[in-house]
């Protein structure tokens, strides 16, 4: 799978670099080729003359090469990967990346890179444990690198704990099973609605709810990862995607968000709709501000908002699914079972509001699977990342 792979080795300063010899080595024995880019303080520990000997390429690890002023180009690097792997990661670097400090060629080439990128920390267990270093690799997490967690062990410090940079061996495994992945859904065409709806009662005020889009943003990138492409359709919401392969539309009423669904749905094959939509939306828009002196306490009245996953279903072909999302606060599996009924979906990921850490705005969730013909798969409170792959899981099987 990783057979003429491009692949930018980061190094970065720290004892594990040793290690990332035999790193680039096995990435070479499987076929793929290696580009090595190291931070100033990498080459304290490891020499560039080692690496470029294994992977047949000089080591970058400067802007330009002094005695030539040969310029390195980290955009076209980093249009070059198909994947970016930093290993070993310190916090220094972890710490740069998550907040953007390019003052070396291996953090300018992580921001310029399309490509996805795995980040393999080595470093003391008091530095892995520090909220500092969490944070940073939470917020690389959010980005949507991969973060290989470090082994627990004996470190270099002689201490044991968590902080040894995961074998190379694993790490390879690790990248032959994303590109394994990446082939699963190749040419197929999804759609996912996410985030709230707004309906505007005036130019300043609308009716919304809490919906975060965090779910639907989580499955957008999974089902793209998986090598499908993906329209993503959402509502107003703070979280973003670089993912190449998913295409963002940006709406904020319900009719906004049907208009927008019913123009990708007739080529996709699978469509997942996370979107909390607006029940209702009001009956008239005011064109100014409605003042709170003109009037009497304004009686807004509503208008239905049309069914999305309702006028979807009605219009299924064979050969498409439909994955609806339910959340309940009482007899969940009744209404869920009632919903993949009334709107003619294939499968609903319920979810209860009386599970503490499931729903809206946190980041975990825990969804039960509910099919049309009968299935129940219980599901386990985990990141909506991690839920949003069981959800793929589920869809990649039922197609094969
Ligand atoms: N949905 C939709 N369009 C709507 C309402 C819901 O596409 N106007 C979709 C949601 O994205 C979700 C599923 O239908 O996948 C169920 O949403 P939910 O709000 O639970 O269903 P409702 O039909 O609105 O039922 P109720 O609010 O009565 O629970």
């Amino acid at each position: 799978m990783i057979r003429g792979k491009h692949i930018i080795l980061g190094i970065t300063g720290g004892i594990a670099a040793y290690k990332s010899a035999m790193l680039a080595r096995l990435f070479i024995k499987a076929g793929a080729e290696v580009q090595v880019v190291m931070t100033p303080s990498a080459r304290e520990f490891i020499t560039p003359v080692t690496l470029s000997a294994l992977t047949g390429k000089p080591v970058v690890s400067e802007f330009f090469t002094a005695n030539t002023g040969e310029w390195h180009s980290h955009v076209d690097l980093g249009l070059w990967a198909d994947a970016m792997v930093i290993a070993p990661a310190t916090a220094c670097t972890i710490g740069k990346m998550a907040h953007g400090v390019a003052d070396n060629m291996l953090v300018t080439t992580y921001l310029s890179a399309k490509a996805p990128v795995f980040v393999a920390p080595a470093m003391d267990l008091d530095m892995m444990a520090h909220p500092s270093t969490r944070a940073n690799l939470e917020l690389l997490r959010s980005y949507g690198n991969h973060i290989i967690e470090p082994a627990s062990g004996e470190l270099a410090s002689h201490l044991i704990g968590k902080g040894r940079m995961e074998e190379p061996e694993n790490i390879l495994r690790v990248l032959e099973d994303f590109f394994e992945k990446g082939e699963t859904l190749r040419g197929k065409r999804a759609l996912v609605t996410a985030g709230p709806t707004y309906e505007k009662i005036d130019p300043v005020r609308f009716i919304g709810n809490y919906s975060s889009g965090k779910m639907g943003y989580a499955l957008a990138e999974e089902l793209a990862e998986r090598g499908a492409e993906v329209t993503l359709v959402s509502g107003p919401v703070t979280v973003s995607t670089t993912h190449p392969q998913v295409n963002v539309i940006k709406v904020e009423s319900a009719r906004e968000m049907l208009a927008e669904a019913e123009k990708a749905f007739p080529e996709s094959d699978i469509t997942v709709l996370t979107a909390a939509v607006a029940d209702y939306a009001p009956a008239e828009v005011a064109d100014r501000k409605i003042k709170r002196e003109e009037s009497e306490i304004p009686t807004i009245g509503l208008v239905k908002n049309p069914d999305i996953a309702a006028t979807l279903g009605a219009r299924k072909r064979p050969g498409q699914m439909i994955i609806g999302f339910a959340l309940e606060t009482d007899n969940e599996e009744a209404h869920a079972l009632d919903k993949i009924r009334r709107k003619n979906l294939d499968a609903i990921c319920l979810n209860s509001l009386r599970t503490p850490g499931a729903g809206f705005a946190v980041d975990t969730n825990l969804v039960t699977i509910l099919t049309a013909d009968g299935q129940k798969l219980p599901g386990e409170l985990k990141s909506k990342r991690e839920v949003a792959a069981d959800i793929v899981d589920f869809i990649t099987n039922s197609l094969s």
